[in-house]
């Protein structure tokens, strides 16, 4: 949540800076700022909305300098308005911030009877306790440091001080800092996106530490002020294409991306003819572990839903799932050989970082991450990587079936070490595995969800319904939906109908069914019939043998292609993984036809780094 650029150059880096911030924009973009120390004057521009509004302003009015910080927002504190907008600056100080300051309100009572507020923001204090600092005669370092241990809370900042006209500062406590250093430049950026293409190496800040950035060069303080080193590594993102590539949005290239990322995650666990699968974490002792929560946000802990269905079925290890947010207040109690595993795609959920951080003492930790030497990565004992390569459109589509791959054969990994899964169900589950990605690009290529779109835009809304674990899937459906299309999106498991929600069903409301012909189908076709006969406007989606049940119990009633939507007969075990896959284009098109901004959802922001 909201995005940091900073550098120092030889030449101007104005427009270096709107560049970086535009692979940041994913990260917040309700209004967005720049400012620069040019002839020994520091300037600013803001504006409210997206990034493309800050850069008309920089065409009309432009910057110049060769240090200067950019900034685009997701509001906490104050409406996105330009005066709420970063950089907050005074007439020596301007700075960017990313996090919350907790005891803000504290502080501002006390600095608001020696200076003038300007915006609603938490992150004003910063300037004018900086402020007060230099007006001790600190000198900026000096000053920074005691500023920053006067706040409560999480915070990347980066500031200019228009008295060092040559260094740039940062701070990081609890939200991500990376800096690089090339010979024509200094560099800072919120992650690894923001610097790819200018450098290689990248330095990782620690909670706590603070950045001295000139041309070329850093020194790195901790929290206690001692000088430290910090090392630099490859910069993961530096090899990846980040585009749109044919696509219209990144959202649709990453649903269509997903045969060949699954295809490429199967490489890391299925060697050629392999007849077991060669799990990412082959080192976790799953014998050991006696009970497993698993924990995260959103649609990644929709991921965790499924997972908990594999790893109780197939290892049967007792699982909790839980939400990060919840789990991190709720005192959990950790159990002997317990283990934790956490997923996120972003690998910086402040939630699920600190639900870790809080279990790290109790138990043995798994990180289920996407982008490598994020802050959970690089916290949790063990890691295992996600390999859906780089998410941009805000709502998360290739990461979520990513993530299922990695718990499956997670799962199966468990399974096989606690002696429940015979060398004839692994070699019949690689079998279907093998099977996954061109499943994928057959369900993608063949969808009418168009179509389908078209028929929920009046709707008031939406209901998704599915047992085992195409529960999750709906509730993932209904996520997405809701994101993009703004439209209200519930989901509930099948067999809760009838324990509430049927009462919301009539002729208006639209229900999507997740039906496979498996175990549960039977029970599912009793609810198609409850449905029916309170006139609900239903699209199933099902197999071949699944359509034909139906058909023959409501004839009439079910059209393919229209209110009946085939999906390949596939082993169950792939079966969340090809019924999300219309779900997340029923999402897509229903946004575009509605005209919503489906790469960048009103009020969202891909990574969550505030409570
Ligand atoms: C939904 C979505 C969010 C994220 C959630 C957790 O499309 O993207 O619900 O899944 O904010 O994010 P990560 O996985 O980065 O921890």
């Amino acid at each position: 949540m909201c995005g940091i650029v900073g550098l120092i150059a030889r030449d101007d880096v104005v427009n270096k800076i709107l560049e970086g911030l535009e692979r940041l924009e994913y990260r917040g973009y309700d209004s967005a700022g720049i400012a620069t120390i040019h002839e020994g004057k520091l300037d600013r521009r803001r504006s409210e909305g997206k990034l493309r509004a800050l850069k008309e302003v920089c065409f009309h009015a432009p910057l110049q300098g060769t240090i200067g910080i950019g900034h685009t927002r997701w509001a906490t504190h104050g409406p996105a308005i330009e005066a709420n907008a970063h950089p907050h600056a005074n007439h020596r100080i301007a700075l960017v911030h990313n996090g919350i300051i907790e005891n803000f309100s504290i502080l501002k009572k006390d600095l608001e009877t020696r200076y003038t507020f300007e915006s609603q923001t938490d992150t004003e204090v910063i300037v004018y306790l900086i402020e007060d600092e230099l007006a001790k005669d600190q000198n900026p370092l000096k000053a920074l440091q005691a500023a920053v241990k006067k706040l409560k809370g999480t915070y990347a900042i980066a500031v200019l001080f228009k008295e060092s006209p040559d260094t740039l500062y940062a701070v990081r406590q609890g939200s991500p800092l990376v800096l690089g250093i090339s010979e024509k430049a200094s560099y800072l950026g919120s992650d690894a996106i923001s610097l790819a293409p200018w450098v290689k190496q990248l330095c990782y800040l620690e909670d706590g530490d603070l950045a001295e950035l000139t041309l070329g060069h850093v020194t790195l303080y901790n929290r206690e002020d001692q000088k430290v080193q910090r090392p630099f590594v490859a910069n993961p993102m530096a090899t990846e294409n980040i585009s749109k590539g044919p696509y219209r949005h990144y959202m649709l290239k990453e649903i269509f991306e997903q045969s060949t990322v699954l295809s490429q995650g199967l490489q890391h666990i299925l060697e050629k003819e392999a007849h077991h699968l060669h799990a990412p974490q082959g080192d976790i002792d799953f014998k050991a572990i006696e009970s497993l929560s698993i924990i995260a946000c959103g649609t990644s802990y929709y991921a965790a839903m499924v997972a908990k269905y594999w790893f109780e079925k197939y290892a049967h290890i007792p699982v909790d799932v839980d939400i990060a947010s919840e789990f991190r207040y709720r005192h959990p109690v950790f159990t002997k050989n317990h283990a934790c595993f956490f997923i996120s795609q972003s690998g910086e959920t402040l939630d699920t970082l600190a639900a870790l951080e809080l279990s790290k003492k109790h138990a043995l930790t798994l990180g289920i991450v996407n982008v490598p030497q994020s802050s959970i990565a690089r916290a949790a004992h063990h890691v295992v990587f996600t390999h859906a390569g780089p998410e941009i459109g805000v709502a998360s589509t290739k990461a979520f079936t990513c993530q299922l791959l990695t718990l499956l054969t997670l799962a199966l990994e468990a399974a096989r070490q606690r002696k429940y899964l015979s060398a004839r169900e692994e070699e019949s589950m690689i079998q279907s595995l093998r099977s996954l990605p061109g499943l994928v690009h057959q369900v993608l290529i063949n969808n009418k969800m168009e179509a389908v779109a078209q028929t929920i835009l009046k709707a008031p809304h939406v209901i998704f319904l599915g047992r085992g674990t195409q529960y999750p899937i709906a509730l993932e459906g209904a996520l997405k939906l809701k994101e993009i299309s703004y439209i209200p999106s519930q989901a509930y498991a099948s067999g809760e109908l009838k324990h509430g929600p049927i009462a919301l069903i009539d002729e208006h409301v639209a229900i999507f069914i997740l039906a496979p012909f498996d175990a549960w189908f039977e029970k599912s076709a009793g609810n198609i019939q409850e449905i029916h006969a309170r006139k609900g406007h239903m699209t199933v989606f099902t197999d071949e043998e699944g359509a034909e049940h139906l058909q023959t119990m409501l004839p009439g009633v079910f059209h393919l292609g229209k209110n009946l939507i085939l999906l390949p007969k596939v082993d169950p075990l792939l079966h969340p993984f090809l019924y999300v896959l219309p779900l997340q284009l029923l999402s897509y098109y229903t946004g575009m036809l509605k005209g919503t901004d489906v790469d960048q959802p009103r009020n969202l922001a891909k990574s969550v780094t505030v409570e």
